[in-house]
C-alpha cells in the first residue's frame, strides 16, 4: 500500500493473505504508519483503540478479520468451525458498541457459515474471503452512490460543515459525508470546507482536515464552538455528517457533538444531511433512545493535548462517544438509495 494519502488504502487484506493491513489512524496526521494485523486479539484492540475506525471502516475490518481468524481454526468437523466461528463474532462484536456496521458485517459472514453445513471446511473459508472482499467493495460502490446522490443537494461554491470524521479514513473509500466533497471536488465545485475539530479525539482536526487538504480541497478547520460563528456569518450553506446508527424512527447517532450542530444548523436554517449506507438503518432499534452509547476513558478529556494531565487530578469525568440527533432536527438521511427526508416514516420508505 502507497503512503501517499490520495492512493493510500484504508484498510486491505495483505498480500500474502495473512493479515488485515491498516494505515493507524491514532499517528495521522504526522505519520502514515501500517499495522499488520493477524490474531482476532489484535483485530479487536485496533478496532477498540480507534486504530481503524468509523462505522463502515469497522464493519469491512471486521470481516476481513473474521475472515483471517477462521484461517485458524484448525478442525475439519463442521460443528466445531461453526461453533468456534461464532464465538469469533462474539469477541469482535465486543470490540465497540455503537456503530451497527460491526454486528452488521459480522451477521453477513455467520451467514455464509451457516447456509454452508456440509460444505468442507476449505470450501467455507474461501466464501468467507469472498464476502469479506464483497462487503468491503461494496462499501466503496455505496460510498460513491451516496456522494452522488448527495449532489444533487448542493451547488457549485456552497459552504459545507462537517463533523468527526465520515471520510475516506472511515470507510474503504470516499467516506459517507465527503463523498459529496470528493465528487463535487472532481466536477470542480470549488467549495469552501470546514471541519469541527471533535472533540475529545480530534477526530475533525486530525483525519478530516487532514485527507481533504491533501486532496486538494478548500478546508478550515474551526474549533467545535466556532460552528455557530461561521453560520452566523452565512458561511454554511448546508452540514452533512456521517452516522454510526439510525433508529426506526429516524433518529440518528453519531460522534459527539453532532446533535449541538444539528440544533445550530436548525437555528440559522441551515440544511443538515446525515449520509449512512442503508445497512446502517437498524430497524431493531426503535428510537435514538435505545441506541447504546458508547462511554470512554476519561483519560481522552482530562489528557489529551499535554504532556502534563490539563484537568484536576481525580476530577469526575463523562466521556460519551457519540451522541443522538433527534429526527426533526434532520433534514435529510442519504444513503445509496437516494435522498430520504420523511423520516418518521423510515419503515415506509424503501431504503
Ligand atoms: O469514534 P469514531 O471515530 O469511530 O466515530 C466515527 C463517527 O462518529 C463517524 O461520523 C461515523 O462513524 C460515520 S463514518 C462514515
Amino acid at each position: 500500500m502507497s503512503t501517499n494519502i490520495l492512493d493510500m488504502e484504508t484498510l486491505a487484506l495483505d498480500e500474502e493473505e495473512r493479515a488485515l493491513v491498516i494505515i493507524d489512524q491514532t499517528k495521522l496526521p504526522n505519520r502514515a504508519e501500517y499495522l499488520h494485523l493477524k490474531t482476532q486479539g489484535e483485530i479487536w484492540t485496533a478496532i477498540r483503540e480507534l486504530q481503524v475506525r468509523g462505522a463502515p471502516a469497522i464493519g469491512d475490518a471486521a470481516a476481513i478479520g473474521i475472515y483471517l481468524a477462521a484461517l485458524e481454526i484448525d478442525t475439519d468437523d463442521y460443528d466445531e468451525f461453526a461453533r468456534r466461528f461464532h464465538a469469533t463474532a462474539d469477541y469482535l462484536n465486543s470490540s465497540r458498541p455503537t456503530a451497527v456496521n460491526l454486528s452488521w458485517a459480522l451477521n453477513r459472514m455467520e451467514a455464509v457459515v451457516k447456509n454452508a453445513a456440509g460444505k468442507s471446511i476449505p470450501e467455507i473459508r474461501s466464501l468467507l474471503r469472498n464476502e469479506a472482499l464483497r462487503i468491503k467493495q461494496e462499501d466503496i460502490d455505496i460510498c460513491k452512490k451516496i456522494g452522488e446522490h448527495a449532489l444533487t443537494l448542493v451547488k457549485p461554491g456552497y459552504g459545507l460543515l462537517t463533523h468527526c470524521n465520515a471520510g475516506q479514513l472511515a470507510t474503504a473509500k470516499y467516506g459517507t459525508a465527503t463523498a459529496v466533497m470528493y465528487l463535487g471536488h472532481q466536477k470542480g465545485y470549488n467549495f469552501k470546507i470546514y471541519a469541527d475539530e471533535t472533540r475529545p479525539l480530534l477526530q475533525g482536526a486530525r483525519l478530516t482536515a487532514y485527507e481533504l487538504s491533501a486532496a486538494g480541497m478548500d478546508v478550515t478547520l474551526i474549533c467545535d464552538n466556532m460552528a455557530s460563528t461561521v453560520m452566523k456569518n452565512g458561511w454554511i450553506d448546508a452540514v452533512f455528517v456521517g452516522c454510526d446508527r439510525v433508529a426506526a424512527n429516524g433518529d440518528v447517532a453519531n460522534k459527539i457533538g453532532t446533535s449541538g450542530v444539528a440544533i445550530l444548523a436548525k437555528h440559522y436554517g441551515i440544511p443538515f444531511y446525515v449520509c449512512a449506507p442503508s445497512s446502517t438503518i437498524d430497524m431493531n432499534t426503535p428510537t435514538g433512545k435505545d441506541i447504546h452509547i458508547e462511554q470512554r476513558a476519561p483519560k481522552e478529556v482530562t489528557d489529551m493535548w499535554y504532556k502534563e494531565r490539563m484537568a484536576p487530578k481525580d476530577v469526575n469525568v463523562y466521556n460519551p462517544a457519540f451522541d443522538v440527533t433527534d429526527h426533526e432536527l434532520i433534514t435529510a438521511i442519504v444513503t445509496e438509495e437516494g435522498v430520504v427526508s420523511d423520516l418518521e416514516h423510515l419503515t415506509s420508505n424503501k431504503i
